[in-house]
């Protein structure tokens, strides 16, 4: 698929068929995102790949949650969760976890999967269980979570956002 079709098409995808990703696939996503530009090429974002099935993931649903049952998981039970980290303090970390989160959501578009942006987790897991968590998550050392992203094949269809050149665009 071309580039500008896989932008066209691409949209947040909230359901996933129970359907496992291949290693290969997730090799090919991590791939995308480790292919991203970072700032003076300093290649700082960490990727820590998970089973959505994982106990992590369930424990950081029920830390997002704060002891509430929620109507659906922050990952709406997509069957692989990565979550982006990078190096606390350095300026352009959330820049960078921006271009990689969105290469992989590109490349999974590109590969026939959907995929969901997440931060709704930024909370759970940069909150009083922080170390905790960093450790489960085997993030580098003074590293903390920027963003994370949900793959499978999709069960859900929604249309692209709609926009407006108008009201975000000045050509001067
Ligand atoms: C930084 C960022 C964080 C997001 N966090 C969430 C999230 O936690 N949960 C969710 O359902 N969608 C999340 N989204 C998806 C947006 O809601 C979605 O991109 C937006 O509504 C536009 O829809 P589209 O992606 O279908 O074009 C996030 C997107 C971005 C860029």
């Amino acid at each position: 698929m071309e580039v500008l079709d896989a932008i066209r098409k691409r949209y947040s995808v909230r359901g996933y068929t129970d359907e496992k990703l291949t290693q290969k696939e997730i090799e090919a996503l991590l791939t995308a995102g480790l292919q991203a530009p970072t700032a003076t090429n300093r290649q700082d974002i960490h990727f820590t790949v998970l089973d959505g099935s994982s106990q992590v993931v369930q424990e950081i649903e029920a830390e997002k949650n704060g002891g509430k049952t929620a109507p659906i998981n922050f990952y709406y039970n997509a069957p692989t969760v990565i979550i982006l980290s990078a190096e606390e303090g350095f300026g352009w970390s959330e820049v960078d976890a921006g271009i990689a989160v969105e290469n992989i959501s590109l490349a999974a578009e590109g590969m026939g999967l959907g995929s969901l942006i997440i931060g709704c987790i930024k909370g759970a897991l940069n909150g009083p269980k922080k170390d905790y968590f960093a450790e489960k998550l085997a993030f580098p050392k003074g590293y903390e979570f920027k963003i994370a992203i949900a793959v499978g094949h999709k069960d859900a269809v929604k249309e692209p956002h709609s926009y407006s050149f108008e009201k975000s665009v000045s050509i001067i």
